[in-house]
């Protein structure tokens, strides 16, 4: 993706740099140590994640978008820039202050600050204290929370939300928490659910309910 505010297009191209670098650096370490490290590195969705979500966001526009998951705020990025082009706002929570940090001054480089909210806490308690209702959703927070973070975004779902979760086919290490994540999500009446394979694994899922008139 091309950014003609040289703001945004130099935020971009810093975290792709270093991404390249982590994935050289994190090719070198054995899981247990790459395990104990992790919150050292972006982890983020990558490009053509990122891409799909801007794209979501600019064609769906949404007014409130929360993000489980912000790490250092690479996908924060590109979820506030399309969030600055329709008007909408983004929640990002994270457990990790200093990733957050750095996320805000990406952010604010890119001229992006004003329109967005950084929580710093457990996203499972901090969803519930959130009013919403949210329109759009990214779930990126450690795996085995997908389940429950899935599960207290859901009763704030606004009609018509969508809910993009990352990494359902890859890393295979989180496949069983994926595959728990497409059960939790089937089991919803209201919810209507497509795997896309892009990047590391899509799950992209709708609310739909037939009483809604629009739908
Ligand atoms: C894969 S990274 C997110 C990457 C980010 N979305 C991006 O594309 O740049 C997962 C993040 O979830 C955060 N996290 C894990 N469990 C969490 C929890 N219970 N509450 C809030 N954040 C959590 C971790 O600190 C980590 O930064």
């Amino acid at each position: 993706m091309e950014f003609s505010d040289p703001r945004m297009a130099e935020a971009v191209a810093e975290y792709e740099r270093r991404h390249r670098d982590e994935l050289a650096c994190m090719a070198q370490l054995p899981g247990p140590e790459l395990l104990a490290r992790r919150d050292e590195f972006l982890l983020p969705v990558g490009a053509e994640v990122a891409g799909l979500l801007h794209a979501l966001v600019l064609a769906r526009k949404p007014r409130t978008i929360l993000e489980l998951g912000t790490s250092y705020g690479y996908s924060t990025l590109f979820l506030a820039h399309a969030a600055h082009s329709c008007g909408a706002r983004v929640i990002t929570i994270d457990l990790a202050a200093d990733k957050q940090a750095h996320a805000r001054t990406m952010l604010e480089r890119a001229g992006l600050g004003g329109q967005v909210t950084l929580l710093c806490g457990d996203a499972l308690e901090l969803v519930g204290a959130q009013p919403g209702p949210f329109d759009f959703v990214l779930l990126d927070i450690w795996k085995d929370l997908y389940v429950p973070g899935f599960e207290a975004v859901y009763p704030k779902l606004s009609e018509e939300a969508l809910i993009a979760s990352d990494n359902m086919i890859h890393p295979e290490g989180a496949r069983a928490n994926a595959r728990a994540l497409r059960e939790a999500i089937r089991a919803k009446p209201d919810l209507q659910t497509a795997l896309l394979p892009v990047g590391q694994g899509v799950e992209l899922t709708v609310k739909w309910s037939a009483g809604n008139p629009r739908l």
